[in-house]
């Protein structure tokens, strides 16, 4: 295992280990590489079938399947105990971009309907601000027939560069999300203000979500390279 994967492994176990609350009944599990650990770890658990979780798209259902854990849906369970999900980059007041897997609007979704988010991550994650480690761009969830618009929109807020995220060698044409939509990969340069960066970018026609995570994560979980977990939060 390479000294990154062994970082993602440690943070996540970790995080679950000193937040899962004995008796919570209802668990977010986020998308991409490090809640690959984090759905592991959950899955240890002797007590599992005394729980549901709920996922944040295609893979995060594979996961828990996976690991032999209950699968809930949203609609049925709109309160979450806690959710463990990971970050492309996360700054000292918790702030993230997320979304690097496509998947960021049913993160904020199960993310918002969570007593608790957990982040779990590794030691590239850390920024003193958001868009100086992160630099592919803003991850924006838009509908298909307003991607156009939306990025005639974006140029004006400001933004370096926008790119329809593309499928590449796996499919040609554009990535199509879990709900169908686009994704438009947004260059802001550094962010200083996060917070009013996604309240100006929801208010654009056509935009589902952003990958700015503000005021959301309560701890994040990073596992360093010399095999120790710093905590945020
Ligand atoms: C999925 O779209 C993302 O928000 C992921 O949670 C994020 O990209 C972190 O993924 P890794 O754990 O693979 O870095």
């Amino acid at each position: 295992m390479s000294q990154v994967e062994v970082a993602k492994k440690l943070a996540a176990y970790r995080a679950v280990d000193e937040n899962l609350p004995p008796h919570a009944k209802v668990i977010g599990i986020g998308s991409g590489s490090t809640v690959i650990y984090a759905a592991e770890r959950i899955g240890q658990l002797p007590n599992k079938n005394e729980f549901v979780c709920i996922s944040t798209g295609f893979q995060s259902k594979q996961l828990i399947v996976d690991n032999g854990l209950r699968l809930g849906q949203i609609e049925q369970y709109p309160e979450i105990d806690i959710a463990f999900d990971g970050a492309d980059e996360v700054d000292p007041n918790l702030n993230l971009i997320k979304g690097g897997g496509a998947c960021l609007f049913q993160e904020k979704l199960v993310a918002s309907a969570a007593k608790k988010l957990v982040i779990v991550a590794d030691f590239r994650k850390q920024s003193k601000h958001l868009g100086e480690h992160w630099r592919q761009g803003v991850p924006i969830e838009v509908v298909p027939i307003a991607f156009s618009k939306v990025t005639r929109e974006l140029t004006k807020l400001g933004a370096k560069k926008v790119d329809l995220r593309q499928g590449g060698k796996a499919k040609a044409g554009p990535v199509i999300t879990d709900n169908y939509n686009f994704i438009l990969d947004v260059d802001f340069g550094i962010i200083e203000d996060p917070q009013s960066l996604h309240l100006k970018l929801k208010q654009l026609v056509g935009v589902v979500d952003t990958g700015l995570f503000t005021g959301i994560a309560q701890k994040v979980y990073f596992g360093e390279e010399n095999g120790e977990v710093t905590v945020w939060g």
